[in-house]
């Protein structure tokens, strides 16, 4: 028979991602409205060792769905890497009567997530985290408010790039993934995408690609880099000593990671939160939400840490054919 769930905790693990707050009030919410009680639980796992643990109320959650980072706050905690660290963190949320927690974070976050469950804790994911890297699902809670946030940015670098005819390398978020180099790559209509996935390393192809579109008669050339390829700065120094042309690196950074969340993602944390607590009341543990194929899904951690994800061939394809 499925343990009774009648109190769940909540916290947010890893970068922190636009929408977190969102799926924290979706969770509070719900919980309380099916007649349960509610822990925040603070600073990731950190958190959770550190027992800064607090009771959550509707109150405690209002006016922040709008509101970018995590109210909660997040961290990265070697110690919970470790079986020790595992069994106390189980034990601490018996101790605070918690018998469910749902995780919001990214894959390493999954691990803790899944530790916790081996170890008697019923635990649900939340996908949250703006690189879109989680392979499970199509949708990561903040990465829609991350591209947009990237988009409107390279939209200002490319005025100035063109008013001076320059070339501008401009370096988004992404260290493992180029999903968000890919999508403003095809929004901001860019010269050169690099994604971690993809590139590989051939700067007098870039180079060759500048001066032929230079020739076309373009005024800027804007490339794209993702953060996991990097070396923006001395990448623009010998663009500009191979070409000729003047050429700049702006690199965004964590200006991506902040600012309040689109509606899309609003919207989907509400949904995701509501449902990890709707599954956690049926009785399942180690498990994620997602989003498939049209639809709010969840599946085993174990499963969804072995599935694959990778950038769609034809969309990076047309990527470049669009740059012509
Ligand atoms: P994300 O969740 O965004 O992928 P991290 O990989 O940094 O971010 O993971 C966040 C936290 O999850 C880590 O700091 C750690 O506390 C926990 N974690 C990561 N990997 C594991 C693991 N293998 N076992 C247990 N906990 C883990
Ligand atoms: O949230 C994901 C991410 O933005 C990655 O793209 C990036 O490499 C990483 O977080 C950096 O985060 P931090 O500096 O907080 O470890």
């Amino acid at each position: 028979m499925a343990k009774e769930i009648k109190t769940i905790g909540v916290l947010t693990s890893g970068g922190d991602a636009p929408g977190m707050n969102a799926a924290i009030r979706a969770v509070v919410r719900t919980a309380l409205a099916r007649g349960l009680k509610v822990k925040g639980i603070k600073k990731g796992y950190q958190g959770l060792l550190n027992e800064e643990i607090i009771d959550m109320e509707g109150r405690n959650v209002s006016d922040i769905i709008q509101r970018g980072g995590t109210i909660l706050g997040t961290a990265r905690c070697l110690e919970f890497k470790t079986k020790e660290g595992q069994l106390k963190g189980a034990e601490i949320c018996r101790k605070h009567g918690i018998d469910g927690i749902v995780v919001i974070g990214g894959d390493g976050s999954y691990r803790g997530a899944q530790a916790l469950s081996r170890n008697g804790i019923n635990t649900i994911g939340l996908p949250g985290t703006i690189d879109l890297d989680i392979s499970c699902t199509e949708y990561t809670i903040g990465f829609d408010t991350a591209v947009n946030t990237a988009m409107q940015a390279i939209d200002k670098v490319k005025d100035t790039s063109s008013s001076h005819e320059r070339c501008s390398i401009i370096e988004v978020m992404g260290r493992d993934a180029g999903y968000i180099a890919l999508w403003c790559g095809i929004a901001n209509g860019a010269e050169d995408i690099l994604l971690p996935e993809k590139y590989d390393y051939n700067e007098q192809e870039i180079i060759n690609n500048i001066i032929a579109n230079r020739k076309k008669g373009k005024s800027h050339h804007i490339i794209i880099n993702a953060e996991g390829i990097g070396h923006s700065v001395s990448m623009a120094k010998r663009i500009e000593a191979a070409t000729g042309i003047e050429t700049r690196a702006t690199i965004l950074g964590y200006m991506q990671r902040g600012g309040s969340p689109t509606a899309k993602d609003r919207y989907f944390a509400s949904i995701m939160g509501a449902r990890a607590v709707d599954i956690l009341i049926e009785g399942k543990t180690n498990r994620v939400v997602g989003f498939q194929h049209g639809e709010f899904v969840d599946f085993d951690i174990e499963e969804a840490l072995n599935m694959n994800k990778s950038i769609d061939e034809y969309q990076y394809e047309v990527s470049k054919l669009l740059s012509y």
